[in-house]
């Protein structure tokens, strides 16, 4: 009988459910409807969209048509291991290993905003920190004080990118940002938020802890499309 040949993923991560998912877009929807009214926010991160006096277009449409992601807009999730489909060493044994098809909780800690993308910073449990896998060393710059991150600073769920903006773009950001924290560079400008307080790290590039954590329910999963 034909038992099938196994076929590695394009990438391995934790998939929002149906709920979680509504939620969160919904949480995002009002953070950038609220971001929208924020001149100093605008100024700093709408100017680098479009040069001089031409009309800004609303940052709810830059950042909330989510129709080319894989899977859709109704699809979220934080990648664990970028596969591509097996052309990268180990995929096989780690998809093995990874226990597929389990639920976890994730904690969403913070958010972050630049020109390019929106995203949910997610910080791993002891149990989910095994199964995330980035060499995060190697979005390093190669100039200026080698910073080397804490394993798993990188997860994040992509939750909108800018128009010809890819989504592998959003865990660049990420650690983009916290090597200027790590670097112990000062906020230019802090904005009070009822989620908690947005901090600008210059180049239209935000952070905002969150004083209370998102909850997330996840299944550990495939996407193959
Ligand atoms: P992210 O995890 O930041 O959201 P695509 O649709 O472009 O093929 O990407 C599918 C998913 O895999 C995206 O969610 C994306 O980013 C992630 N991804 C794409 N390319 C890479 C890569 N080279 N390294 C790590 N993650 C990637």
């Amino acid at each position: 009988t034909e038992v099938g040949l196994p076929v590695i993923a394009l990438f391995y991560g934790w998939f929002l459910t149906k709920k979680s998912v509504d939620c969160l877009l919904e949480y995002y929807k009002s953070f950038l409807e609220d971001l929208q009214k924020r001149p100093l926010f605008l100024e700093e991160t709408i100017s680098t969209f479009t040069p001089g006096d031409q009309k800004l277009p609303p940052i709810l449409d830059i950042y909330f048509s989510r129709s080319k992601f894989s899977g859709g807009r109704n699809l979220l999730h934080c990648t664990a291991n970028f596969t591509d489909y097996g052309q990268t060493p180990g995929a096989a044994n780690y998809v093995k290993s990874s226990g597929l098809g389990r639920a976890f909780k994730l904690q969403l800690t913070a958010l972050f905003v630049t020109p390019r993308t929106v995203g949910a910073r997610v910080k791993l449990s002891r149990a989910q920190l095994p199964l995330f896998n980035f060499d995060e060393s190697v979005s390093e710059p190669t100039t200026g004080d080698p910073v080397t991150p804490d394993p798993g600073s990188r997860a994040h769920v992509t939750l909108g990118c800018a128009p010809n903006v890819e989504p592998v773009q959003t865990g660049l950001d990420l650690m983009d940002i916290l090597r200027s924290i790590e670097g112990d560079e000062k906020p230019s400008i802090t904005l009070n938020m009822d989620l908690g307080k947005l901090c600008c790290y210059g180049k239209g590039r935000w952070m905002l802890d969150l004083t209370k954590p998102i909850p997330v329910n996840s299944l550990f999963s495939g996407f193959y499309a």
